[in-house]
């Protein structure tokens, strides 16, 4: 939003979700019904996929307007792998191509951009890519973009206490430091705050180990709406409902 348009809407109280502390900082999208909508058009499920790559274009680019600062979304899960091997050599590509063709972009629009997930279990090419676009936006301060490719909670925290497991056993970490301080270190999202709000696409009504860890106070909402269908205006409804929630972590209403 620009200067002008943010201060006009101050001075009316028009503020929209995000601007001015009332919105979530770091939102995070489980992308799903991308099959569905294509079966729906008779089509195959990878003409859902790349519907939904096209719309994931358009969310990172809402983000700043929307006064959404970290956005992580789910691309592929550590379950994901159980699908047909037409399907995940089409999604594989999909990643491969949408690096390719959105890199430059990503970067002009000043979108830092990180991945989560157990990389070395993806193709090495796609690795590669994955590695040289962090590099390549790593001095990126707008919206902090998190990719999560072969990601799955437990995993992340199965992975993570076994290098925590390696830091005790040499000696650089003592047991009883080990707290709920500590152990988000090892946590791939180690440099990102905990998200804020989940949005589910599609319809279903759970998280499919999706940040298991991290959005222990995260608010949820699941929409029916299916990811190629969700736009900047449906994402801007969905910010708006945030406003309204009354956050407690625990706590009673001061
Ligand atoms: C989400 O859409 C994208 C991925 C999981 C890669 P789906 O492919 O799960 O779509 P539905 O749930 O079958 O409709
Ligand atoms: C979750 O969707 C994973 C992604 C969006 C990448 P799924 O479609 O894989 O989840 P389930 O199978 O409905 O739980
Ligand atoms: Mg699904």
């Amino acid at each position: 939003m620009a200067d002008e348009a943010k201060a006009l809407a101050e001075q009316t109280g028009n503020l929209p979700a995000g601007i001015g502390g009332a919105g979530p900082r770091h939102v995070a999208i489980i992308m799903d019904g991308n099959g569905r909508w294509a079966t729906m058009r008779g089509r195959p499920r990878l003409f859902g996929h790349h519907a939904g790559a096209r719309r994931v274009r358009e969310i990172v680019r809402a983000c700043p307007d929307l006064g959404v600062g970290y956005l992580t979304i789910f691309a592929f899960s550590t379950e994901n792998w159980k699908r047909t091997q037409l399907e995940v050599a089409g999604l594989m590509a999909l990643f491969r191509s949408y690096i390719r063709k959105e890199a430059r972009a990503l970067r002009d629009h000043n979108v830092r951009v990180r991945f989560i997930g157990d990389r070395p279990g993806l193709d090495k090419k796609l690795q590669v890519q994955m590695d040289e676009l962090e590099e390549m936006t790593a001095h990126c301060t707008g919206t902090n973009l998190t990719i999560a490719l072969n990601y799955g909670g437990r995993d992340e925290v199965a992975r993570a206490t076994r290098r925590l497991a390696e830091d005790v056993a040499a000696g650089r970490l003592a047991p009883e430091c080990v707290d709920e301080e500590t152990l988000p270190k090892y946590l791939d999202t180690c440099v990102l705050p905990d998200p804020d709000l989940v949005i589910r696409t599609s319809g279903e009504a759970r998280i499919s180990n999706f940040l298991l860890w991290q959005s222990a106070y995260a608010e949820y909402e699941f929409i029916d709406t299916l990811w190629p269908d969700f736009t900047r205006e449906v994402f801007a409804g969905v910010l708006e409902n945030f406003g309204s929630r009354d956050r407690r972590f625990g706590g009673v209403k001061g």
